[in-house]
């Protein structure tokens, strides 16, 4: 009796939990899926869960439906006789060798293939290359080949091979784009590397994916993926901040002299000094985010950051330099028209 009242509470129970389980994949959205490849490399690895989940779903079935039928066709009945005692079987053991080791070979082969692809260095005129430094807690992309440098939102050219080169300037971080090029850490004093090529414009989300720090979680990035035209002018933008004004004497610039702002972050994309511990904000302006993918690019909010950097996220390098409200909003106007363009 009370095994039949379990089967009934369970039974009552159950329809919730399918439920949860359908809910659980509801998302309008997938932005950080690593099943919506949106490049070579991404459909390259794609391609290797997708033989992986076939292959052991195929075993699945196999075996799970032999088991199902061995127990229904040789189940026992009360007057059977003592079945026949057997010992080993060579052959059907060199079967159920052979056939995993085989299965095994068509995931392997195809895996490690693409793990070595994964190292490949693309070259030629018309690779983009950047170099990527990760930052407690942002990410700096200089472009050689232009001669500038941006933080936190990387763009690109659609259909064209982007070779990072990539390094830390202090822990060990790992650079995570789901959608457009899986993987890979990133550490000081050693150059990793990863490339994509991009087959669709949007704007995709990346993320630090290594623990480095109590504000890990809050250093992300974004990929956006222009058309090449819209990638010229995005290049040309920045260039242009190289022959920016430094002797202005608008009541923002003075600030940013004055509170110190300028130690640590550079308005010019092209003269960009190495030793530099904020991220460039040339085009500032323009970004979608500020303090790495934590916060819209509002005017409210980059006050606030610029205010309280510490309320945001705690430990962040920038200091609490008891600016005045007003004067957080000198900076924040004095900042958006730094846009790049
Ligand atoms: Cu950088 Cu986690």
């Amino acid at each position: 009796m009370a095994f039949r009242a379990a089967v009934r509470r369970a039974l009552r129970v159950a329809p919730f939990l399918v439920v949860l389980l359908v809910l659980a994949a509801c998302a309008r959205d997938y932005p950080q899926s690593t099943l919506h490849p949106r490049s070579d490399f991404t459909r390259m690895i794609d391609g290797v869960f997708m033989n992986t989940v076939w292959w052991a779903l195929a075993v699945f079935i196999l075996v799970e439906g032999a088991l199902v039928w061995t127990i229904f066709r040789f189940r026992g009945r009360p007057d059977d006789p003592e079945p026949r005692q057997v010992h080993g079987n060579t052959t059907i053991e060199i079967i159920w060798t052979a056939i995993p080791a085989l299965i095994l070979a068509m995931i392997s082969v195809p895996t490690v293939r693409a793990i070595f692809k994964t190292y490949d260095e693309p070259n030629g005129a018309q690779v983009v290359r950047v170099n990527v430094t990760g930052h407690q807690w942002w990410w700096e992309f200089n472009y050689p080949q232009y001669g500038v440098t941006s933080a936190n939102e990387l763009h690109v050219p659609v259909g064209k091979t982007i070779f990072l080169e990539m390094n830390s300037f202090d822990v060990i971080h790992s650079f995570w784009m789901p959608q457009l090029g899986a993987k890979r850490d990133v550490f000081p004093n050693r150059k990793t590397t990863l490339w994509f090529r991009a087959d669709s414009t949007g704007f995709y989300p990346g993320q630090c994916a290594e623990f480095c720090g109590t504000q890990h979680g809050r250093m992300a990035f974004h990929v956006d993926v222009q058309s090449p035209e819209e990638f010229d002018a995005y290049i040309k933008g920045l260039q242009a901040t190289g022959a920016i004004a430094t002797a202005d004497t608008v009541a923002g610039s003075k600030l940013f002299a004055a509170k110190g702002c300028v130690g640590c972050h550079s308005l010019n994309a092209v003269k960009f000094s190495k030793g530099l511990l904020g991220p460039n904000l040339a085009n500032v302006g323009a970004r979608h985010y500020i303090a790495a993918g934590t916060l819209l690019n509002t005017d409210e909010n980059l006050a606030h950051w610029i205010q309280h950097p510490s309320s945001v996220k705690h430990g962040v390098l920038m200091p609490e330099l008891g600016l005045s409200a007003a004067d957080a909003q000198t900076l924040a106007a004095y900042l958006r028209t730094h846009t790049g363009k």
